[in-house]
């Protein structure tokens, strides 16, 4: 299962990325700033190496993770805000709206209904202009067509980490209904390891440009 996957490798490997964030993090940052978000969501907390950027920049985060011991080693290091237990499958997992989502790395470990009901969960939670980035697996990965084949795309590439890797037709079918606004190819550096190449994915932006929660018609006005 998933989450006995993800709780033997924090567990076992803890800080295992190291503590410097992601370059989308980085490009979330901005884009978020920028449009003046202040409260975000980040489903697929780990540790916090994301997070703590934004933290240090005053932005209110809630957090997400399925993994207890990933909550126990982002607290042990300090970071100061609310981080719910549990799968993103069972959300919401409170009340609150929030201006931004960034989410690395996490959708593409859902299968497809999963994948769905957490954009349509995101969406819901999200305040009216705000503004979702998703980090996500793209079949340009060195690690596509790894494993065994369980559906068109997507690979158990090992016992309970199940990967779906996205093209641009497939970005533009989960994530339409849910204000897509710009997919791009990205390389993200390894920055925990030397000697490996950049990982090839993808980051999606969505922005909710209407009040209401989920709607099937993708909005007309697309600008950021
Ligand atoms: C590839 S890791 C990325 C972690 C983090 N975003 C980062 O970049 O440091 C995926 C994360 O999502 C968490 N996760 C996996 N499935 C989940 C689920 N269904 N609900 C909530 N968290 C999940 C894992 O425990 C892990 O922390």
């Amino acid at each position: 299962m998933a989450s006995e996957y993800w709780e033997n490798r924090f567990k076992n490997e803890g800080k295992m990325w190291k503590l410097e964030p992601s370059d989308s993090t980085l490009l979330a940052l901005d884009l978020f700033k920028a449009n003046g978000i202040e409260k975000i969501l980040i489903p697929g907390f780990g540790y916090g190496r994301n997070a703590r950027v934004f933290i240090d920049n005053g932005f209110r985060v809630t957090g997400i993770e399925i993994s207890q011991s990933a909550i126990e080693i982002a607290k042990a290091n300090g970071l100061d805000c609310t981080i719910h237990h549990g799968s993103v499958t069972t959300m919401p997992f409170d009340n609150d709206q929030f201006e931004g989502i960034f989410c690395y790395a996490l959708i593409h470990l859902l299968n497809k209904r999963e994948r769905k009901d957490f954009l349509k969960a995101c969406y819901n939670q999200l305040s009216k202009n705000g503004l979702m980035v998703f980090t996500v697996a793209s079949t340009q990965m060195n690690m596509y067509g790894s494993g065994k084949a369980i559906s068109k795309d997507r690979f158990r590439i090992s016992k309970g980490l199940n990967v779906f890797f996205y093209d641009d037709k497939a970005v533009s079918n989960e994530f339409s209904p849910f204000g897509l606004v710009q997919c791009s190819d990205i390389e993200e550096p390894v920055k925990y390891m030397s000697g490996y190449d950049a990982m090839k994915l993808k980051l999606v932006i969505c922005k909710k440009v209407h009040n209401s929660s989920f709607i099937t018609t993708p909005p007309n006005d697309c600008s950021l």
